[in-house]
């Protein structure tokens, strides 16, 4: 560490860092706008100006820009000099020229990084009096709110949107002296991780345009710490709602996890949570019933029928382990589908024996050569594509180090490295969104990638396997030996074991990090649990062992072919479920309980890391709407941590996912954690059309935190905050308060705990079974996956910003006798389904994708049913 003199007191910062990185980290109140912890210092905006003297007799100095100058040892600066005091109020003073003093209509107001800044420059008074610059905005789709009126010039939207998320259609257009940072026409943002400019623009320019049609003030929200629904990552949010509905989501730092930034999917997709197809009451024979009757026919149930149970991917491990205890262990079913449930406890099997350790998303853009084998990543676990997106800038960052550029000047390392991008190969069937930045890429089926895999780990360890040499394999080969943290990233969605094994093959013989993607929140923590197969559910009652199936949160119709849930629904003489929204499932039961979603209940799921993480109920439901465990529990269990202290007793492998959290005993001196910002922030008294005075909150036994801004004003532990705030921090800016050093961990840890690390000292051991090379057959196609950001993923297909941006499902094929656009008839042995085609000329011969997950819609069977890959035909219908 150095010891820098700022005001003549000597600080420890952090000599690789820069002064306002330092003077952040202490704690210390220096405005600034351009520079942010993730995308360095590029001294734009002039704000976070200090006086530096040469040394502690100097009494003169001269101004610099501290986000532009190191932390270097023995440095002295001053923030409060009067001549640069002054200097910053002249900067605020000039960008607030042409900003509109229209705070009270703005969404940012409240939380907004520029008013923070203003007060903390003292700026509170504006002589300008002539006319301001104005613009037209933008309209940019259906999730990001453009009103360029707002706009400081920071530059930090174009830097983040195309340095660092990739996006190509946002920029800076300048005329004269007028800068506008849009789009060149109207149109819907096209990157996938737009809604981060929501938090990384320190003005209202970019607002959540979900949140404008539910708006409602920051410190009227109340807020629980949650994790993201809509993949298996398990990125950590914040969940923000007002009078019982759901109203936004933010992102929650987590240093190791999502760091900043979410993708759309995740920010936008809660509004399935204020859906019209939630449940709000329990169904009994298609009639609305009472919670005391539904109970007593689920009992009734139980009692007297042969019950089995089939839990979820996509419910938590509570209200999975819920309804095992109800059934028995052995009565219990995976909610997953065989095929996908084999493999997903493969990859387990592979992580759990080692060597190879999976990554977290952190560690993924520190990799310095990365193969990717089968993953569409940015389709399927999106914030892991921007991590890797990061990780192509590692290895040329060391022309930098070698220049003794300081890695966060940004615009010095860019000058330096101009735009040189280490390894990354992929190998897909189909061309990915990464590909722009890849080294090289490589489309087959399945099985030719899987053989490429092979190949790959031969060439690094001789006695590894292959069939066959690939030019690429020597290739990827290099790079992955050169590298000084490798990485391969591979998972369920070739739906190949040989892929699987492949993957695992080059891991160990790179000495690579190994990251496998699975399908939903909680795949991994329910494939960890256990439970009988999904067929045998089916089997169960064909056989006549079992008269009554309760089913979790689950679709069937996206686990098996239609035709065979219809018939094993139809066996069934007592069909209950659990579920948010009305699905193809839930049609076909007699007994149907509305079960809160992750803003209605709490719980705990395993991201594919191996993380378990805790997401809390962010408010009591004025309705039936009752956690899934609640309704399935035993009348031993009163709170969430009995459910927990079973868990851990029961299932050895899931006895530390008590420790994601704290417990509901958990205080701090004596008080809970508010949900609602506290009172000085002008909270609006909830009916304040009745009565100023606020209800009497819900208690809340499962957890330390309270439904109200009653509580400590201290920061609580990671896995407990529900907001960021801080004294002065009113905007997400004030994530900086909460950590160690600012863009380092929470202080007290990250949330979560790591509950899947490899076997210690293990050898291993090559995977052998080598599949034959593809071969296409004629008139057929191998059909496989293909996965839609938007469209792919279950519950955000009923957010409506999202529903509005969901890919048309198609069929894709690289073939020159049909014609783009028609529609065609794919027949396999899902079924037939009529779809537009489209031609991708980066599909292999013989390979045809099939757009993934899709619901039922006008004229199409569903789709997500079928298990893929399969061999299809396609033909014009006649
Ligand atoms: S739009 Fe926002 S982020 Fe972009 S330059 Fe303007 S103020 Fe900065
Ligand atoms: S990457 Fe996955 S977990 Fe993260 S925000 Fe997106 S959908 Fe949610
Ligand atoms: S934050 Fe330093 S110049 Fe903008």
């Amino acid at each position: 560490m150095a010891t820098v003199y700022v005001d003549k007191k000597p600080y420890q910062m952090n000599p690789d860092e820069n002064l306002l990185h330092g003077c952040l980290s202490q704690g210390l109140k220096l405005p600034y706008f351009c520079w942010h912890p993730a995308l360095g210092s590029v001294g734009a905006c002039r704000q976070c100006a200090v006086k530096q003297f040469k040394d502690e007799h100097d009494a003169h100095g001269r101004i610099v820009m501290s986000c532009m100058t190191p932390a270097a040892e023995g440095t002295h600066i001053s923030i409060n000099d009067p001549e640069v005091s002054a200097f910053r109020a002249g900067i605020i003073e000039g960008l607030m020229l042409n900003h509109p003093h229209d705070c009270p209509v703005c969404d940012e107001g409240g939380e907004c990084h520029l008013q923070d800044m203003t007060v903390m420059t003292g700026h509170d008074y504006r002589r300008y009096e002539f006319e301001k610059r104005t613009f037209r905005n933008q309209n940019m789709g259906p999730l990001v709110n453009h009103e360029m009126n707002r706009c400081i010039q920071c530059y930090r939207c174009v830097r983040y949107y195309r340095d660092y998320a990739g996006g190509d259609d946002l920029n800076a257009f300048a005329s004269r002296d007028t800068v506008f940072f849009g789009r060149y026409e109207d149109g819907v943002l096209e990157n996938e991780f737009s809604g981060n400019l929501v938090e990384i623009c320190p003005t209202g320019v970019f607002t959540d345009k979900t949140l404008k049609h539910h708006y409602a003030r920051k410190w009227d929200q109340q807020f629980a710490p949650s994790v993201c629904v809509h993949c298996a990552l398990g990125c950590n949010t914040n969940a923000g709602e007002r009078y019982g509905t759901l109203r936004r989501i933010v992102n929650r730092y987590n240093h190791e996890v999502n760091g900043y930034f979410l993708c759309d999917r995740g920010r936008f997709g809660y509004e399935f949570v204020n859906s019209e197809r939630r449940f709000h009451q329990p169904v009994l024979e298609g009639r609305p019933t009472s919670v005391a009757l539904a109970q007593r026919h689920l009992a009734e149930r139980i009692a007297n029928g042969k019950v089995i149970g089939i839990g979820s991917p996509r419910a938590s491990l509570e209200a999975n382990f819920a309804l095992r205890t109800l059934v028995g262990p052995d009565r219990f079913h995976s909610g997953v589908a065989d095929d996908q449930a084999r493999l997903v406890g493969l990859m387990l099997e592979i992580l759990r024996r080692g060597p190879m350790r999976t990554p977290t998303l952190r560690e993924i853009e520190q990799c310095d050569a990365v193969f990717i084998l089968g993953e569409d990543i940015t389709n399927v676990a999106p914030r892991m594509a921007l991590s890797v997106r990061q990780s192509v800038r590692q290895q040329p960052m060391e022309i930098a180090k070698k220049l003794k550029i300081p890695l966060w000047l940004d615009h010095g390392v860019r000058d330096a490295t101009q735009g040189a991008k280490g390894p990354l190969y992929i190998a897909t069937p189909y061309a990915t969104r990464l590909d722009e930045v890849a080294t090289a890429t490589f489309h087959a089926a399945p099985d030719d990638l899987a053989r490429l895999g092979f190949a790959v780990a031969h060439a690094l360890d001789s006695s590894a396997p292959s069939a066959e040499d690939f030019p690429l394999a020597d290739e990827v080969a290099r790079a992955l030996k050169a590298a000084e943290r490798p990485l391969v990233i591979s998972g369920t969605s070739c739906a190949s074991e040989a892929v699987i094994h492949a993957a695992a093959n080059v891991a160990m013989a790179a000495h690579a990090a190994l990251s496998y993607t699975a399908p939903e929140c909680n795949t991994v923590g329910a494939t960890l649990m256990g439970g009988r197969p999904l067929s045998a559910a089916s089997q169960a009652v064909q056989d006549g062992n079992a008269d009554t199936v309760i089913i979790l949160e689950n679709d069937l119709y996206r686990r098996a072919p239609a035709a065979e849930v219809d018939s094993f629904l139809k066996a069934a003489a007592h069909v209950i479920v659990l579920d948010q929204l009305a699905s193809p499932t839930t049609e076909k039961a007699e007994l149907i309980l509305p079960a809160g979603t992750f803003a209605e209940s709490d719980g705990t799921f395993v991201s594919s890391e191996g993380r378990a993480q805790r997401f809390f109920q962010v408010f009591v439901p004025q309705n039936d709407v009752l956690a899934s465990w609640r309704w399935l529990k035993p009348d031993r269990w009163h709170s969430l941590d009995d459910v927990l202290a079973e868990i851990s007793d029961a299932l050895p492998q899931l006895a530390a996912v008590r420790c994601a959290a704290p417990s509901a005993a958990f205080r701090i001196a004596g008080a809970k954690i508010p949900r609602a910002p506290h009172r000085e922030s002008g909270r609006t008294a909830m009916l304040v059309n009745i009565n100023v005075s606020e209800p009497k909150p819900p208690d809340d036994p499962d957890s330390p935190l309270s439904f109200s801004m009653e509580g400590t004003s201290e920061k609580p532990p990671a896995a407990l905050i529900p907001f960021f705030w801080s004294p002065s921090w009113n905007s997400i800016q004030a994530t900086n308060t909460y950590q160690k050093e600012i863009g380092g961990p929470i202080r007290g840890g990250d949330a979560g705990v790591r509950i899947l690390e490899p076997a210690p000292a293990n050898g291993h051991a090559y995977f052998g079974t080598i599949p034959p090379a593809f071969e296409p057959r004629n008139g057929e196609w191998l059909l496989v996956p293909m996965y839609h950001i938007f469209g792919s993923d279950e519950l955000s297909q009923s957010a409506p910003g999202i529903a509005e941006l969901v890919v048309k499902p198609h069929v894709a094929v690289n073939a020159d006798d049909l014609t783009e656009g028609t529609e065609v008839e794919v027949s396999c042995a899902g079924g037939t389904f009529r779809l537009p085609l489209r031609i991708r000329p980066d599909l292999p011969r013989g390979v045809a994708g099939l757009s993934a997950g899709f619901p039922p819609l006008a004229g199409i069977t569903l789709l997500a049913g079928i298990t893929l890959p399969a061999w299809g035909k396609i033909a014009r219908p006649k």
